[in-house]
């Protein structure tokens, strides 16, 4: 008995774990999250960047902020139901004072829906 349920749980706990790297892997390709938002840091930019999907085609988008901030983070949230952007960095960044994003759908049809977030101080 006792050791049915221990072969058991381990397999729920190998299930969950798998579970949880795959959900892990798929926020990761859609969000981008770089850096900590700390006391004193302000919000340089937000923005929603939005695109509709086109039949047969990817959608992108660049934003490009130039401050005179240092950037201390940078969010690029995929707001589409199915997470199927992408979103990185072609330029600046972190300590810098700009940052070039590309944000991308990586499935044909699907919209583009960013929420962009940049911080500094
Ligand atoms: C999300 O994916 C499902 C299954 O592939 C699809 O039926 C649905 O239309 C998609 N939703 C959006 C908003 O793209
Ligand atoms: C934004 O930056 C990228 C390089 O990272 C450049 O290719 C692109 O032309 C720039 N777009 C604008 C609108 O400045
Ligand atoms: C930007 O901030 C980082 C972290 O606080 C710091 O190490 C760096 O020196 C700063 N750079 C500039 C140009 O102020």
């Amino acid at each position: 008995m006792k050791l049915v349920s221990g072969y058991k749980m381990a397999k729920y706990v190998i299930a969950c774990v798998f579970l949880a790297v795959a959900l892990f892997g798929l926020i990761q390709a859609s969000d981008l999250i770089l850096g900590n938002v700390n006391a004193g840091d302000r919000i340089l930019n937000s923005q929603v960047v939005f695109a509709p999907g086109i039949p047969g085609g990817l959608v992108s988008r660049a934003v490009n902020y130039t401050g005179i901030y240092n950037i201390t983070a940078i969010r690029a949230y995929d707001r589409t139901f199915n997470r199927t952007g992408q979103a990185h960095i072609t330029g600046g960044g972190l300590y810098q004072r700009y940052v070039n994003l590309a944000l991308q759908t990586r499935f044909i049809g699907s919209p583009l829906d960013y929420l962009v977030e940049i911080y500094g101080r």
